[in-house]
This record gives C-alpha cells, structure tokens and sequence, in this order.
C-alpha cells in the first residue's frame, strides 16, 4: 500500500486538530502548537513534560489546551487560575478516572475504586490517623528511626540519597502506619515486594494499568503476597486485641456510617494507600534536601546554628523542638517548591466549566502544574533561586495565596499528610544536620530531576559525601 497519502491525511487530520478547538458553540482554551498525530503531544511530554506545559504558558498564558493520547487536555497555570481550580468541588471535577492506575496496587472497593460517599468515608479514617494527638508518638518514632539507621554508618562515605530517603521513610512509615511490632520484624522480603509494587505504578500504568508487562506482573505478585503478610497481621491483632497507636488500629476500631465494621481486605488496602502517598513523595524529599543544603554552604551554616539555637547541648528532640526549628521548615518548603514530587495534578470535568472566557466541556481532562505554577515569577520572586528565607518574616511568599504553593495540592484534597510529612523530614534532617556534614560528589549541574516516574525525584545515582562531626 501507498503509505504517503496515508500520512498525509493523518496530517491534516491532526493539523485540523492541533489547531484552537471550536466544539459545537464552544470557545475552547488555545491549542499548544506541535504534536505528532495519534500520540499528540505524548513524546514531548515524556522527554521533558515541564518544558512542555512552559511552553504552552509562555504562549498562551494562564490556560492552554494540548493534546494526549486519547483526548485534549487542559492546562492551568498561574495564581488564578489554580485557584478556580483547587475551588471545583468534586460534583465539578473527578479524580478518579485519573487515578485508576492506583487499583491494582490500593485494591478492588478502596479509594478512587470505591463509590464516592464510602471514599468520602474511607479519607476520614486517615484524618483520625493524623490527628494531632497523634503526632507526638510519630514524631518520636521518627527520631528513633533515624539515629538506628544514622547510627550505622561509619565516619566517611559516599551515600546515595534516594535509596536512603526510600529505604529510611519504608521504616517510619511502616513503624507509625503499620504498628511497631511490624516495624520491628520488617523482613527483607517485605521491604522487597513492597518495591515492586510501587516499580508497578509507571508511566505506562498511567495509560494501561493493566497491560501484562513485566513490572505490572510482578506488580500483582507482590500485591498477593503483601495482601496475605498485612492481612494476617490484621487478623492476628483482631483476635489477640491491641492498644497500639498506629493506623493499623484506627482501622480496626473505625466504622462506616452504617456501622459495619472494615474488613481484613479493606484494612489492607487503605494501609498500602497511605504507605503509597507518604513514601516515595518524603523519600525524594528527604533526597532533594540534601542536595540542596550540600550546594548552599550559607543554609548549612545557619540551619546548624538553629539546632544548636533549639537545642544546645540536649539530644533528646521532641515535637516541640521539631516544631521550632522555623529555618528547617523553610528550607524543606523551599525544597518543594523547586522540586515537587507531585509535578502535575489532575482531573476530569464532570459538567461544562469556564475559565478565562475560554469553555471546558464536561468529559475533559484537565492538569495544574506545582512544577510550572512554582517558578511564575508574580507569585515567587526570582524563582529560579534557591531562597528558603522567602518564607521568613517581612517576606512570607507562601501566604499571598493558599493556592501558590501547591506542592501538597490545594483545597478540599489537599495532602492529609501534610504535617506528618514535615515533622518526618524536621525529624530526619535535624539528626543529620547535627551529625554529619555533606558535599556533592558530582558536579552540581548533574542533579536534574528524573521524570520517568509517577513521583519525580532526583536522577539516580544522586551521590553526597557525609562525613561525620566531631
Ligand atoms: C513530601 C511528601 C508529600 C507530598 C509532596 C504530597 C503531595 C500530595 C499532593 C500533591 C496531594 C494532592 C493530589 C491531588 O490533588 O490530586 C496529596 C494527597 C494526599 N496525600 Fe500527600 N504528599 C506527601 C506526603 C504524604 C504523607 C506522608 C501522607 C500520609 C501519611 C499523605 C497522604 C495523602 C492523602 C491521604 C492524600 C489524598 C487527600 C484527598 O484526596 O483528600 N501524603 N499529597
């Protein structure tokens, strides 16, 4: 077959396309230029999909339309534009289409799986888990974590930091959310299959969660056999009965409205949710910080001299002293503010929206950006600079809006873990900081972000060198 004609009407096809959408009486956002027919603009997005959506902002400004396989998309950035966004409420716009890849690792009838009012329902057990009384015993365990695991490195080395903020955040996590008795017989093999679950969740699962390839088959295997481990811990704690304060317990004691009692699977399934949400994300954090703090010698020196300012000569931190460590607060924030592990948020219209003059036709899919919407330079200023003090008195940039800052979203689903997350990294850096010093071991233009995963995290191998202090 002639194949030139083929493509050329694929090209005009998309060319009509590609240019600004008119949908029967609709005025729909401008069309990003570009793209290639049937994947659209799907390549450029998995090369480098912040240039992308910059692109697309530089262009056009605060709304722009672009094209993924399978449908446009709309893009909103900008200070009022991610407000109009984070403000739909979830009869306007859906998340749960988007996040269907989580299924087979979350479970059937968990989370975006289950019917709006039981996700409803099941979302409070987490706020029950993350209350503040709560916190005090996480803080803790957070502390303990960190001198165990810091205790055994030696005086020098060259570390790897995202295996270490993976490796060190599997052990708090596991410890608040899982209880400590299984913290403390965390085996291998658990620490093992929990990371083929999470090597499952790609950007291929993104488009075809179910696509038999190897890393969802194994995926799916370490699904089981983490079912049977979780399960028969709950089952065991069900009969033997417990007053631990974990989540674990949260759940065995909660409800839904109608009294019924949770059940082994859903247990399961909502502890490996929140595992999900509050790993990766601290874990490359945790990763970044160092980074950054080993390429700004100034904000090392004035973080030591808060820890020595909270706690002179002490060594017993508790939440309180987490609490008034405000230099390190500033700099994780400043941390997720040029690194976002979360770099697009999305949704689905469920009804005809407006923005801007421009019409979004219910069915849409439509993204916010942290990465892109961080470095507007009317929101943060001279935002390509490292500057954590832009969150310090007289300066405050975090508070001209609730929706500049979007590294854990913003409005009625904005991050549940949002405290527990930040009292972790307090917790882990403030025993660094007062323990070791660190340097880069590669040049500093070298530590780029690594966007082929869901969560986006420094390229690996993002080596520092510690060495201990005297
Ligand atoms: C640095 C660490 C973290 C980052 C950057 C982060 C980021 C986010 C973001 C951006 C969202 C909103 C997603 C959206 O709008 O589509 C979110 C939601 C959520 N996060 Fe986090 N997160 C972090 C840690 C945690 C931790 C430690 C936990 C739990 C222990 C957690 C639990 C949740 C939950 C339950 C939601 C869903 C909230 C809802 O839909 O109402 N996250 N997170």
């Amino acid at each position: 077959m002639e194949l030139t004609p083929v493509i050329k009407a694929a090209t005009d096809l998309w060319s009509s396309l590609s240019a600004t959408p008119k949908h029967a009486g609709h005025r729909l956002p401008p069309m990003l230029p570009g793209g290639v027919p049937v994947l659209g603009h799907a390549l450029e997005m998995r090369k480098d999909p912040i240039a992308l959506i910059q692109r697309g902002r530089d262009m056009f400004g605060d709304i722009f339309s672009m094209r993924l396989p399978g449908r446009p998309t709309v893009v909103m950035t900008g200070h009022r534009a991610q407000e109009k966004y984070f403000r739909w409420r979830d009869k306007d716009v859906d998340q749960r289409e988007v996040y269907r890849f989580t299924v087979p690792v979350f479970g059937k009838g968990i989370a975006y799986d289950a019917e709006p009012e039981i996700m409803r329902e099941q979302l409070g057990f987490f706020h029950a888990a993350l209350r503040e009384s709560r916190l005090r015993t996480y803080a803790d365990g957070f502390i303990q974590e960190a001198e165990e695991y810091f205790g055994k490195w030696g005086d020098e080395g060259v570390v790897n930091m995202i295996e270490v903020g993976n490796e060190l955040t599997i052990y708090t996590s596991s410890r608040s959310l899982l209880g400590e008795g299984f913290r403390k017989h965390l085996s291998g093999e658990f620490a093992h299959l929990y990371h083929d679950l999470e090597a499952g969740m790609n950007t291929l699962s993104l488009f075809a969660p179910n696509f038999p390839s190897p890393s969802h088959i194994r995926r799916d295997q370490a699904r089981v056999k983490l079912g049977e481990m979780i399960g028969g811990i709950v089952e065991q704690r069900r009969r033997d009965g417990s007053d631990s304060e974990d989540f674990m317990q949260t759940l065995l004691e909660a409800t839904y409205k109608d009294g019924r009692e949770l059940t082994a699977a859903e247990i399961t399934g909502l502890l490996l949710t929140i595992m999900f949400a509050g790993h990766h994300t601290s874990g490359v954090t945790l990763a970044w910080t160092g980074v950054n703090i080993a390429k700004h010698p100034h904000i090392a020196a004035d973080l030591r001299a808060e820890q020595e300012r909270v706690l002179g000569d002490r060594k017993d931190v508790g939440l309180d002293d987490l609490r008034a460590m405000n230099v390190l607060e500033w700099t994780v924030k400043e941390v997720l503010r040029m690194y976002p592990p979360l770099i697009m948020l999305m949704r689905k219209a469920l009804r005809d929206l407006e923005f801007g003059g421009y019409d979004i036709p219910a069915g849409t899919m439509m993204m916010a950006s942290p990465s892109v919407g961080h470095r507007i330079p009317s929101i943060f200023a001279d935002p390509h600079r490292f500057d954590p003090y832009r969150f310090g008195p007289g300066r405050e940039e975090d508070k001209r809006s609730p929706y500049g800052h979007i590294a854990f979203g913003a409005g009625r689903h904005r991050c549940m873990g949002i405290i527990f997350a930040q009292l972790q990294l307090r917790a882990l850096w403030s025993h660094l900081l007062r323990n070791f010093d660190f340097e880069l071991v590669d040049p500093p233009a070298s530590y780029v972000v690594d966007y082929s995963n869901i969560i986006a995290g420094p390229q690996p191998p993002c080596r520092l060198r510690y060495r201990r202090r005297r």
